[in-house]
């Protein structure tokens, strides 16, 4: 056959789209996996996948590798596009060589990466791989090192998100880890530095890779997950629908939508959503889904930090960030895990043009030695510095309680927040009542005769002094004390009036947030 011909040109391609063959992929499906190309095809608008580099091979001759082509090298790489906006894409091919990253098979993915930063696009990788290619040695090693270099040039630049659709392992973690948005899916992907046998050998530890380093154990213990699926169907429309709420790149907008929700909706729940006793808890995901377009909110990191909810939503048509303290869970309490998980989500938004709302209601950081010790301070200031550095437009909606150093760490008016309302229900006070009556009033109270009573007592003077919105708004810490039920119509306002809002931080080479 004529390497002219387009039959040539036909069953190289058709060779390049069966991958590692039928055997292979048949083994694929029968472990409840897709293979890279039916990947593509979820994720991808139909029909809009341009393929680039298929005819790709690896240069290899060791190992009986020189027998052994097959074009495209275990990944698919190309662009494509997601509700019309164009996207790079790479896809693993576990059915080659068990999507292992060989030289080529890098190259192709710093090619796409290359090209998303060029044109400010997205970069959406599907990783399904074995890591290193085992009979490439250091070559591999270098290669992925061009890949880690480029995820880190890229941050901030283009979103980045990896899903992982198998196994992610060694130093291999690093690329999703740079990333900005991490999915897994349930019982088929796993992430670990080292794997089960390893750990066995090190620590006498006993462990499944499903325990180890399984989506639910990163999306709720380590963090390194935002997502754990259920499918690989879902992790892929997860994908898109992240993709709707952020601007392709750090220069752009975010994508705004036809709003169908009235924006001077007014929700009477509201009003009565957060309970007459302030040591009673409530949802505030409720509070979020009265106030936002249509109650759509896509939450990030579901699973870890609950305390702490971040997600994007719309408010008039146009995406913001919300990061709200949750009173349903350990009385929303700031602690290590909410400080970097919140800060994160802080610097993506900030770092991509999406205005932040915060919903206040927080009874300052976790007291003890366990967080002393991992270092609540240094964490706790990664959130602190993440809303100070910010510039995007920034609103606070104080609901209840607004306590201590969290007071300010949370978009506070003193580190530019641009709009800060509280609700009648606010208190925005160093501490609560009882804790500062039993300091301030110690040597009464040491005194009194009927010690209950008399705390009861000075508890409710220094209430009625300091637990409300007030001696904050004749300082102008908070600009308005709103009715709940007004909420989302000054929050809507709010955002069309700081539009254009321009505020510079002083030109550095970068700062030194304390990681
Ligand atoms: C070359 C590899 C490979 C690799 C798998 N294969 N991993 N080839 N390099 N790293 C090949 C297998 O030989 C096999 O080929 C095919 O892919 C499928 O692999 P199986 O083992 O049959 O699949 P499975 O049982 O599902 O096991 C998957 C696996 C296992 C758990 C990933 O293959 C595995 O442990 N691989 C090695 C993982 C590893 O140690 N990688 C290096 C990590 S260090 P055939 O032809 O038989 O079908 C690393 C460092 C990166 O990545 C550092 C960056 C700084």
């Amino acid at each position: 056959m004529s390497k002219n011909s387009l039959e040539y040109l036909n069953t190289l391609r058709e060779k390049a789209l069966l991958g590692g063959g039928e055997k292979r992929i048949e083994a694929q499906h029968k472990k409840g996996k897709l293979t890279a190309r039916e990947r593509l095809t979820i994720l991808l608008d139909d029909g809009s996948f341009e393929e680039m580099d298929m005819f790709v091979e690896h240069r290899s001759s060791d190992f009986g590798l020189d027998k052994m082509r097959i074009p495209g090298d275990g990944v698919v790489t190309g662009t494509g596009k997601i509700e019309g906006r164009v996207v790079c894409v790479f896809s693993q091919d576990f059915t080659v060589f068990g999507g292992s990253l060989s030289e080529a098979h890098a190259e192709k993915i710093c090619k796409v990466m290359d090209l998303a930063m060029k044109i400010g696009c997205p970069i959406i990788g599907l990783n399904d791989s074995g890591g290193a290619r085992i009979q490439e040695g250091v070559v591999s090693l270098g290669a992925y090192a061009d890949i880690f270099l480029r995820n880190t040039l890229a941050s901030g630049v283009v979103p980045q998100i990896s899903a992982i659709l198998g196994p992610c392992a060694g130093g291999a973690v690093y690329s999703p880890a740079i990333t900005d948005f991490t999915l897994m899916v349930k019982n088929t992907s796993y992430m670990f530095v080292t794997g089960p046998n390893v750990v066995k050998t090190v620590t006498h530890e006993e462990v499944s890779s499903e325990e180890l380093g399984g989506a639910v154990t990163h999306a709720s213990k380590s963090g390194v997950s935002h997502f754990a699926c259920e499918n690989e169907v879902e992790c892929l429309e997860h994908i898109r629908r992240i993709l709707s709420f952020i601007p392709s790149n750090n220069l752009d907008d975010p994508p705004v939508q036809k709003c169908v929700d009235d924006d001077n909706r007014r929700e009477p729940k509201l009003n009565t959503i957060v309970p007459e006793n302030p040591n009673k808890p409530y949802d505030i995901k409720d509070v979020i889904h009265h106030v936002v377009d249509n109650g759509d909110f896509l939450e990030i990191h579901e699973l870890y930090a609950p305390n702490l909810i971040v997600g994007f939503a719309r408010l008039g048509g146009r995406p913001i960030g919300i990061v709200a303290n949750q009173p349903a869970f350990l009385a929303g309490v700031l602690d290590i895990e909410s400080s970097k998980k919140g800060a994160r989500f802080v610097r993506f938004c900030d770092a991509f043009n999406i205005p932040l709302v915060v919903f206040e209601d927080v009874p300052g950081f976790l007291p003890g030695t366990d967080q002393e010790w991992r270092g609540i301070i240094s964490n706790g200031a990664k959130l602190l510095y993440a809303f100070c550095e910010a510039t995007v437009p920034k609103l606070t909606v104080i609901t209840r309680k607004a306590y201590g150093g969290a007071y300010d760490v949370m978009s506070s008016k003193h580190i530019r927040g641009d709009l800060n309302y509280a609700w009648p229900s606010a208190e925005i006070a160093v501490m609560g009542p009882k804790g500062a009556a039993e300091i301030i009033f110690k040597k009464e109270l040491e005194q009194a005769s009927d010690k209950e009573k008399a705390l009861a007592e000075k508890e409710a003077e220094y209430r009625e002094k300091f637990a409300n919105p007030y001696l904050a708004a004749r300082r102008g810490y908070v600009d308005d004390i709103i009715e709940p039920i007004e909420t989302r119509p000054r929050l809507i306002r709010g955002l069309k009036l700081l539009e254009n809002k321009v505020v510079a931080n002083p030109r550095k080479k970068h700062g030194n947030i304390p990681l």
